[in-house]
C-alpha cells in the first residue's frame, strides 16, 4: 500500500483593496455582471468575467430555466462564450461574484463540481491554468492560481484515447 498526498495553496485577501489594479477592476465588472443572471427560481445571481491571453473581456451569468436541470451556471456560460468568441485563446484570470436572493454576498463562492470539469478541460486543451478570483460583493477574496486544482483525480479526455 502507498499513499499520496494532494495539496493546492490560494491566497486569501481581506478585501478588494489589497488586490492589485487589474484583478480589482475584473472582480468588480464580475460583481456588475451579476445583473446581467436571470435567476427567477433560485435568486442566486451569479457574474463571471475572465481576461484572455489576447487582452479580450469575457463575461458570463447564469441563466436558468423552468426545466431546472437546464439552466446554466456562470461559469460555463462564459467558458463556451470565450470558447465561440476566441477559440483555443487561453483564459489568465477569471472573477467570479454574486448575489443572494437574501441579500447576502460577503464571502468568495467556488465553482461547482460540473463547472469544475469544464474549467479542468478548458485549461487542458488551451495548454494554460486559468487563474481564479472569488469574492462577494464585500468580504474576504480567494485568488486560487489553477483552476483544476479544485479537482483533483479529474476524469479527462486521455481516457478515451
Ligand atoms: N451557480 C453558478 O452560476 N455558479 C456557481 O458557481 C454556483 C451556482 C448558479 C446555478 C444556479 O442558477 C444558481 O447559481 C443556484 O445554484
Amino acid at each position: 500500500m502507498k499513499k499520496d498526498e494532494y495539496r493546492f495553496s490560494f491566497e486569501i485577501y481581506d478585501s478588494i483593496d489589497e488586490l492589485s489594479e487589474e484583478d480589482a477592476w475584473l472582480l468588480n465588472e464580475a460583481r456588475e455582471v451579476t445583473e446581467h443572471a436571470y435567476a427567477p427560481y433560485s435568486h442566486f445571481h451569479v457574474g463571471a468575467v475572465a481576461k484572455l491571453a489576447n487582452g479580450e473581456i469575457v463575461a458570463g451569468s447564469n441563466q436558468e430555466n423552468a426545466s431546472f436541470p437546464v439552466g446554466l451556471c456562470a461559469e460555463r456560460v462564459l467558458l463556451a462564450s470565450a470558447s465561440s468568441l476566441y477559440p483555443k485563446v487561453p483564459i489568465e484570470s477569471l472573477a467570479i461574484s454574486y448575489q443572494a436572493g437574501n441579500g447576502d454576498s460577503d464571502h468568495p463562492i467556488s465553482p461547482c463540481g460540473i463547472c469544475r470539469q469544464s474549467l479542468q478541460e478548458f485549461e487542458s486543451r488551451v495548454g494554460h491554468p486559468i487563474r481564479l478570483i472569488l469574492g462577494g460583493m464585500e468580504g474576504k477574496i480567494y485568488v486560487i492560481p489553477k483552476a483544476s486544482s479544485l479537482l483533483p483525480l479529474a476524469f479527462t479526455s486521455e481516457e478515451l484515447k
